[in-house]
């Protein structure tokens, strides 16, 4: 039973952006900080920021609130990002790229180490921005994962593409994966996948724009 399998998945995604607050708040020089603080620097109630952390543990002191540091050192190691996490990019197009080229990703523990890709006119071809990295065949994939103990993979190729990819990056022993394909992936029950389509959020905010127009 995972540790943490009875927490809803929305009090996990709020405590990504919990941690970012605290990151920031740290940086800012403060050391404590009350839920409705925290929960107001978010737009959520500061009730909500106590249960979300009630999950987890028991974190704040009555009218101390909560340790800054204490409460980030808390939160990476339930995230798992007090470790690196060694990830596989396959698809070094132009989004694959922009990926490898982002520090923000190692900043947090994620740390790109291999790209494949199939085009045979980039395969070998080093990559700018990425500590040296050159693109790998993706019928290597079997071999590289294991070799570079890699629990993540990353797709970054054409949505019709996506899933045979999906497919190689667990049959390679890719552990959960991170999907910039606009197509849902079928993957075993329990593999943990996260689906960005930034399309989404688009209709989102056109959605609510619309709305305030009427
Ligand atoms: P792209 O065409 O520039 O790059 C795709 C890369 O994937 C190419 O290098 C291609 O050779 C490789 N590829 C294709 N099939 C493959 C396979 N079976 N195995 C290994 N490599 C393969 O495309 P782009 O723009 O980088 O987009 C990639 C994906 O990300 C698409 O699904 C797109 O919808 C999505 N996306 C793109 C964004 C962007 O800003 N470019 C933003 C958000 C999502």
């Amino acid at each position: 039973m995972p540790r943490y399998a009875n927490v809803p998945g929305p009090t996990i995604r709020r405590l990504s952006l919990y941690l970012r607050q605290l990151e920031a708040m740290w940086s800012a020089g403060r050391d404590t900080v009350s839920s409705k603080q925290l929960g107001d620097a978010l737009g959520v109630t500061d009730a909500q920021v106590r249960k979300d952390l009630a999950y987890f543990g028991q974190f704040g002191r009555p009218g101390i609130g909560y340790r800054v540091p204490h409460l980030i050192d808390q939160a990476r190691m339930i995230l798992g990002t007090d470790q690196t996490w060694r990830a596989a990019l396959v698809g070094a197009g132009n989004l694959g790229r922009a990926l490898i080229a982002y520090r923000g990703l190692a900043r947090k523990g994620f740390k790109i180490v291999a790209v494949l890709d199939r085009d045979a006119s980039i395969i070998g071809r080093p990559l700018p921005d990425s500590d040296g990295l050159a693109v790998l065949p993706v019928s290597t994939l079997p071999e590289v994962v294991p070799a570079k103990n890699i629990r993540i993979g990353i797709i970054a190729v054409p949505a019709p593409e996506a899933q045979p990819v999906a497919d190689l990056m667990l049959q390679a022993g890719v552990q959960g994966i991170v999907n910039f394909a606009p197509v849902a992936l079928n993957v075993p029950p329990g593999v943990p996948v996260s689906a960005i389509d930034l399309a989404i959020h688009f209709e989102q905010v056109a959605f609510q724009v619309a709305e305030l127009a009427d």
